[in-house]
């Protein structure tokens, strides 16, 4: 083989791979091709090898002539490859692109239950009056639901109680517990723990054996109120829910108090507020008495105190129960307590 020949056939072949070259689409086809032309048995480094062949004075210009080839090809090979590097990764950007201009999903946001507010706002008023709040078992002993406040077996203020007995019996074959029917057991599980001066608000969940209507319902909350001190009089008692009226019903609310009977209070009362709706007139809401009642209370019975370890002549203290859902049905017009645990989101969507 002559230079001249030497030299057209490595021509011919660049032309060849740089054609293919550009012709290959992915990283596959590229290792093929540097096979083919590059590698160990490739077509220029055979050509490379067969430069030994020519004479002594042709050798160094075939020799630099299939050189420069394989630099050109490694090179070539080089760009290539960043080439197809760079359209991967665009085509990957194109397939991965967001359109932020789709109008997005609507996320179902949830909310708090219409008695959880009220539970909140009213325990809110009452920690800014210096009252802290605590919770207590749903499921009761008879103990604390009753005989600690002054209703002993066979007591006909039983009655006032419809309850759920928990299958659950003593050596006497006495049922002994139950589903608390109100949260004032936590009247007296407290000041068994405590010393005065007590001051707490306690929202909880209460049941009571009972056909559902509009006003009943079977389980229900209520926050109970307790404060005992040296000194407490009925004028706290009446300042305490007083504030509490106006701040919910507003400031130009009217309280009345009238006497009604509890066996842990003495005295012990029902606490209405002034029609907010006829603003005293008689109307539907009021049943047209122009008074709304909202809660009981009363002072703490002694025996209550002395259950508990106090000194009834040393501790004085009132006590109050209300039930949340009766309060927001007043204040948003909700006319059926059904509704609040009917999970129906058209009625809890509103609150
Ligand atoms: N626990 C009583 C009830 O459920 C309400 C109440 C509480 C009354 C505290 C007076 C004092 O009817």
């Amino acid at each position: 083989m002559t230079t001249q020949d030497l030299l057209q056939t490595i021509e011919a072949l660049t032309t060849r791979a740089l054609r293919e070259l550009q012709a290959a689409r992915d990283l596959e086809a590229l290792e093929a091709w540097r096979v083919s032309y590059l590698g160990r048995r490739g077509q220029l480094t055979q050509m490379l090898r067969s430069v030994g062949a020519l004479s002594a004075e042709e050798r160094p210009a075939g020799g630099a002539a299939a050189n420069r080839a394989k630099e050109a090809l490694e090179s070539a090979l080089e760009r290539r490859q960043e080439e197809l590097k760079a359209t991967a990764l665009e085509r990957g950007l194109a397939e991965e692109r967001l359109d932020v201009t789709l109008p997005g999903r609507t996320l179902n946001l949830g909310r708090l239950h219409p008695t959880t507010q009220m539970v909140r706002e009213i325990c809110n008023i009452f920690v800014s009056m210096g009252f802290q709040v605590m919770e207590g078992p749903e499921v009761e002993w008879d103990r604390y639901n009753f005989e600690m406040l002054n209703i002993p077996k066979e007591h006909p203020a039983r009655d006032m109680w419809d309850t759920l007995w928990i299958d659950r019996v003593d050596d006497l074959g006495e049922r002994t517990m139950l589903l608390r029917t109100h949260t004032s057991p936590m009247q007296a599980r407290i000041m068994e723990q405590t010393r005065p001066p007590v001051r707490v608000v306690v929202p909880g969940k209460c049941y009571r054996y009972e056909a559902t209507d509009a006003t009943h319902e079977w389980h229900f909350h209520q926050i109970e109120g307790l404060a005992v001190d040296e000194g407490i009089t009925f004028a706290d008692l009446k300042g305490t829910l007083y504030e509490l009226a106006r701040r919910i019903f507003g400031a130009e609310r009217k309280v009345r108090f009238r006497v009604d009977y509890f066996p842990f209070v003495e005295p012990g009362v029902d606490m209405s507020i002034d029609c907010f709706r006829c603003k005293g007139q008689g109307c539907s809401l009021c049943k047209n008495t122009g008074w709304i009642e909202i809660l009981g209370a009363g002072m703490v019975h002694p025996k209550v105190l002395e259950g508990v370890g106090y000194d009834p002549n040393v501790y004085t203290g009132f006590a109050f129960g209300l039930g949340p859902e009766r309060i927001a049905m007043l204040k948003y017009g909700i006319d059926d307590i059904r509704h609040f645990y009917a999970n129906d989101l058209r009625f809890l969507r509103q609150f």
